[in-house]
């Protein structure tokens, strides 16, 4: 098969890419920097040089593949208009370019309204422009929250012993992990299913004061403390790190939205995921080698390698 990835080396394609090629499929990747075409190559793939938001670009690379992976990266200051403008983006360069099978990387709470789930609503702008191409087998992919998110935990816990969050430590909360979304991703590609389908990504369920007794063992740290924020404590803080104050509103939101996991996971519960294979306690271990220097975490993807 012609496959096109949007993601260049990125967390999910490090694992899709050389799965894709040794099953002999020809795998055209797409990245918006020149220094990731050697690696690109290395891999077994074609690289494309281009931008995701380059329509005839896209147009051309989209021309005459069987299956495109689609996804949106990096942070905008307006991730509304960002994401409205992409679905438009994506909608007519595979409409032009003819593609009959589309894999489209989206988000838990794509279903749902921004003053329930805040920045994750914007998904919702890419998911409803693809789905005006009627004849074409498209499959959304909804990852819940990533693993890695928690990275963001590190510097708390180093300058005050403290994992601080507005979700209280009793909340389940679903986690995932890129390997498991892979999996998934990989397997739509090479099998799209007839119609517009979605399909949730879980890898597993823990709740806050299951993370911090994880954390307290892994990092030998006994009297590290779960301490739980007001969403206006939380909003300040990342609005003081120099996150846009309409931004910062739509994390807030989107954090709130786990304080009420029935509604925030009912869309998923009704679709019943089966989970993936990294596990909590994995991704514990992976949480101590970064937090002790020994990996790069969120950033060590191959591309950096
Ligand atoms: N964090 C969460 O909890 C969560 C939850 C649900 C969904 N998601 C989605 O998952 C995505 C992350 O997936 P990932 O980790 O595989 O991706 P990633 O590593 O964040 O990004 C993949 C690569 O895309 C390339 N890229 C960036 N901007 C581009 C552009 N304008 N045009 C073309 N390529 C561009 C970059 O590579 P080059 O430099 O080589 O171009 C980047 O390394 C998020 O962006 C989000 O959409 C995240």
């Amino acid at each position: 098969m012609k496959i096109t990835l949007l993601g260049s080396l990125g967390h999910i394609n490090q694992y899709v890419i050389p799965a894709l090629v040794k099953a002999g499929h020809e795998v055209t990747v797409i990245t918006h920097s020149d220094k990731r075409v050697d690696q690109i190559k290395k891999l077994g793939a074609i690289p494309a040089v281009g931008s995701m938001d380059d329509e005839p670009f896209l147009t051309k690379q989209f021309t005459g593949a069987d299956v495109v992976y689609l996804m949106l990266s990096g942070m905008s200051s307006d991730p509304l208009n960002a994401a409205k403008t992409q679905g438009q983006v994506f909608y007519q360069a595979t409409k032009a370019a003819g593609v009959k099978n589309i894999v489209d990387l989206s988000s838990i709470g794509a279903d749902r309204p921004y003053e329930m789930v805040g920045t994750l609503s914007f998904y919702h702008y890419i998911e409803d422009a693809l789905s005006q191409l009627k004849d074409v087998n498209i499959t959304f992919v909804r990852p819940v929250g990533f693993y890695s998110n928690l990275f963001s935990s590190i510097a708390m816990i180093k300058q005050q012993k403290q994992l601080v969050s507005t979700i209280p430590a009793d909340i389940k909360r679903e986690f995932v992990s890129p390997q498991d979304i892979a999996e998934t991703v990989t397997a739509l590609l090479l099998n799209t299913p007839k119609g517009h389908n979605v399909r949730y990504v879980v890898s597993d369920e823990a709740t806050g004061q299951e993370f911090l007794e994880g954390l307290q063992k892994e990092l030998n740290m006994p009297e590290l403390k779960y301490v739980t924020i007001t969403d206006e404590q939380f909003e300040a803080a990342l609005i003081k790190q120099g996150m846009p104050k309409s931004v910062a509103e739509g994390f807030t939101i989107m954090t709130k939205s786990q304080r009420t996991p029935e509604e925030s996971y009912a869309d998923l519960r009704a679709h019943q995921p089966k989970f993936g294979k990294v596990k909590l306690a994995d991704f514990i271990k992976i949480f101590g080698a970064v937090y002790r220097g020994e990996t790069e975490g969120h950033a060590n993807t191959i591309a950096d390698k």
